[in-house]
């Protein structure tokens, strides 16, 4: 069984101690490492090289509860890895870039508005959102629609918990994500791509009221690393990880298909459900396959799983749609 339902998981599975202890180890060893070597050499070209190790440590301890909807037995892909090998356009198109240049975001204040066609619009701060539901630890695959994937223990709520708060009319058909924008603070996705900014994302309705959609603030325990999406995403696992906008200030209600950032740049390699299926393979490459990051290298290669292996939670939603026609 690849995810565990609530009376199957010991608590141990959830939050594994190990992980956790030897990352509190790593972050010690670093902060003291980070100190000792600032006040030996000091200078602007050592805050260059430390910079992206200080930026995943500049985070904050979350409070977490235990949730049901965790994936178990799975090794977790280290803090290392990911932190340091992104997807985050805006700060670059290298895997290292968005560790290097996402210091630059200014993640407070920050809010959340909610518009379209909601009973309530309103804005959250950001603190108000971290406050709305109790934050779970969430171990979740997550597939890259290029073939590489991770096992990552997020920190979260459910996004319907929100949704619930804003009262979607029935004329609410779709949400679309909108992700910050700012020239001046991520020049690198206009000077390097021909992507048209904001970052845009979206779910029909019953996708984002799935429990498994993860309004995220965090991942292993600590807020979000600014590379990651500080500091609020959306995690959606069983689609490939472009659906799961990063750094999220807008999210709006809609009754029509919106438009989304890779659908617009490709939309015969991209499409809007872009469910993980090892039977669609990408126009240029296979899906059959995944190359899980971290692992020695005769482990990292394994069958992709049909909806990333969380088909018992979400296979329902796609009855009677054609999956390689709509993908
Ligand atoms: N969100 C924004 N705003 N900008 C991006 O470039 N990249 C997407 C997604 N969300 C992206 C984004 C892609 S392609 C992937 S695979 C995941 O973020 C990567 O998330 P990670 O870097 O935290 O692993």
């Amino acid at each position: 069984m690849l995810v565990g339902k609530p009376p199957d998981i010991p608590s141990s599975e959830i939050t594994p101690k190990s992980a956790y202890q030897q990352y509190v180890n790593r972050r010690h060893f670093l902060r003291g490492a980070a100190a000792v070597g600032a006040v030996a050499l000091g200078g602007d070209r050592l805050g260059g090289i430390l910079a992206p190790r200080t930026r995943v440590l500049a985070s904050t301890k979350l409070n977490t509860v235990s949730s049901p909807l965790t994936t178990t037995g799975e090794q977790l892909t280290s803090l290392e890895d990911i932190t340091h090998y992104n997807n985050f356009y805006e700060f670059g198109v290298n895997k290292d870039d968005p560790a290097k240049n996402a210091g630059a975001l200014p993640t407070r204040p920050w809010s959340v508005k909610i518009e379209g066609k909601v009973a309530k619009p309103q804005t959250f701060d950001i603190d108000a959102l971290l406050k709305l539901r109790p934050l779970e630890d969430r171990i979740y695959r997550m597939r890259c629609v290029e073939a590489w994937s991770m096992v990552i223990p997020w920190v979260g709520y459910s996004f319907s918990e929100l949704i619930k708060q804003c009262q979607p009319l029935a004329s609410a058909k779709y949400v679309q994500f909108l992700s910050y924008y700012n020239w001046h603070v991520e020049p690198w996705g206009s000077s390097e791509t021909s992507i048209s900014w904001p970052y845009s994302e979206g779910l029909r309705m019953d996708e984002a009221m799935n429990p498994l959609t993860l309004l995220t603030f965090g991942l292993y325990g600590d807020t979000l690393p600014n590379q990651d999406g500080a500091p609020v995403r959306i995690v959606v696992p069983w689609k490939y990880g472009f659906k799961s906008a990063k750094s999220i200030v807008k999210m709006k209600f809609v009754d029509k298909q919106p438009d989304t950032t890779w659908n617009l740049q490709a939309p015969n390699e991209y499409g809007f459900y872009s469910n993980v299926n090892p039977n669609v393979d990408h126009p240029r490459w296979s899906q059959k396959y995944e190359r899980r990051i971290g692992l020695p290298f005769y482990e990292q290669r394994r069958a992709t799983l049909m909806f990333n292996g969380y088909g018992d939670f979400v296979a329902s939603m796609y009855a009677g749609m054609n999956l390689k026609k709509d993908f």
